[in-house]
């Protein structure tokens, strides 16, 4: 949170969005009144109703500062959350709190938005109750932070995020990474995790992780009225200590049309008790693997080193960042590099193209890859100390946001986090 003197952080934070260790929850479907003094909060408050985080929640701003509040609650009531921008001096801003308290109901969260930076006003107004004081100037990813935060305690901060991967063409390995990630989460970070198969007609994880898995997911998109964390959880295959599967029928006796938002309640019930959920999410561009791709807190998109993957990862990009622009961009990784005679275009002209390193490169390695597809095991269990499985694992903890390297091999230098660090 911004607070009283935190203000450099306050700006860092402005200027480049939620940090790579941050994660903030969705809010839930609240309600949220913002009442603004100057134009750089309403236009910060307005993007910030735009957040995905805040898709649920349903956001009025208008200009007016405490007068304006004070006058629109004396007949109607208050809201879940109300934002409120304080000019001028601690005591003006207690004052007008003390009256707001007549009319507000007790029930609503109220984040103040002041300008002055100053220990007494902080202690007062927190005193009065209010949730929050962010000292302006602030950013959009401050008041979704501020917000999101009143819905979700420190403790729980591992608990739902969700991680998606998808290729930039069809079969260049999507499904491979998701799988492979998914388990180097839940064994080499010991984070409970669930990789959920979105490929309903041919999904591959129930072969992967040698599991002969029910409907899994089609139970649950299936059946919407039915969809709660327990009845989730019944859907669970177990593979791991850490690790389970919602699988896929990877059946044909059904077709699989679906509602832009058809799987919007399995995500949040996942969100609500797993803390790492990773979507495999096929290579389409319907409405619903759109709303999964935005939706995600972190984004891999698989490439293989050739034109039509470089023209689709750099259109993947570019939607996706315009759709989320208080969020990290999203990932790429190339894989299957090296495949004999083939020509290939340079991971150089990937960065370039798409102005980003990639995350990792994942050399073409028939023999290995082939022989852990065919026998239903990750890398890590047919090539345990391979350069490879090195990868997985760093790709785990780069997008769980975990920079500490549980089992460092200080032989293996870590590229990505390396990488990482340069983007900063
Ligand atoms: N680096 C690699 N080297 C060799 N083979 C690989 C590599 N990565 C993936 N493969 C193989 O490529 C094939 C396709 O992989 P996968 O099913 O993961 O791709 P996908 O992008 O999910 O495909 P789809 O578009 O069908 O969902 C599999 O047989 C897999 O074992
Ligand atoms: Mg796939």
């Amino acid at each position: 949170m911004i607070r009283y003197g935190q203000q450099q952080a306050a700006q860092e934070a402005a200027e480049a969005g939620a940090g790579p260790d941050e994660h903030i929850a969705p809010a839930p479907r609240i309600s949220i009144q913002a009442f603004c003094e100057t134009v750089e909060t309403a236009s910060a408050i307005q993007a910030a109703g735009e957040d995905r985080r805040l898709d649920k929640a349903h956001l009025k701003m208008q200009m007016g500062g405490v007068t304006a509040a004070l006058q629109a609650y004396q007949s109607s009531p208050t809201p879940n959350v109300i934002l409120l921008e304080a000019e001028g001096s601690g005591d003006g801003i207690l004052a007008g709190l003390d009256s707001l308290a007549d009319v507000c109901d007790p029930g609503s969260r109220v984040i103040v938005i002041g300008h002055v930076n100053d220990v007494m006003l902080y202690r007062g107004l927190m005193r009065r109750g209010v949730s929050e004081y962010l000292v302006g100037p602030i950013g959009t990813i401050d008041i979704v932070r501020a917000i999101c935060g009143l819905y979700s305690s420190p403790e729980a901060k591992p608990v739902g995020r969700i991680i998606a991967v998808t290729g930039a063409k069809g079969g260049v390995g999507a499904s491979t990474v998701a799988h492979n990630i998914g388990w180097a989460i839940a064994h080499d970070l010991a984070l409970d995790s669930v990789v959920t198969d979105l490929d309903l007609p041919y999904g591959t994880a129930g072969l992967d992780y040698n599991q002969d898995p029910p409907q899994g997911v089609a139970d649950a998109v299936f059946s919407p009225d039915r969809i709660d964390a327990n009845f989730v959880d019944r859907l669970l295959t177990k593979c791991t200590d850490h690790l389970s599967l919602l699988a896929a029928p990877a059946t044909l006796d059904r077709v699989y049309d679906f509602s832009a938002e058809a799987f919007d309640s399995i995500f949040d019930s996942l969100r609500t008790t797993i803390p790492c959920v990773v979507l495999d999410v096929p290579h389409l561009w319907t409405g619903w693997s759109k709303r999964a791709l935005i939706g995600a807190d972190d984004l891999l998109i698989v490439a293989a080193p050739d034109l039509a993957n470089l023209r689709n990862a750099k259109n993947l990009v570019d939607v996706l960042r315009a759709a989320r622009p208080n969020d990290r961009r999203p990932y790429y990784c190339l894989n299957q590099l090296g495949v004999p005679k083939r020509p290939e275009i340079k991971p150089a002209d990937f960065a370039k193209a798409l102005d980003d390193e990639p995350l990792a490169t994942i050399p073409f390695d028939p023999q290995m890859f082939g022989t852990a597809a065919n026998n239903g095991q990750m890398i890590a269990e047919v090539a345990a100390g391979h350069r490879t499985t090195e990868i997985f694992r760093q790709l785990a903890q780069v997008l769980t946001g975990r920079t500490e390297v549980k089992k460092a091999r200080s032989g293996l230098l870590t590229p990505i986090l390396e990488k990482l660090r340069k983007r900063a």
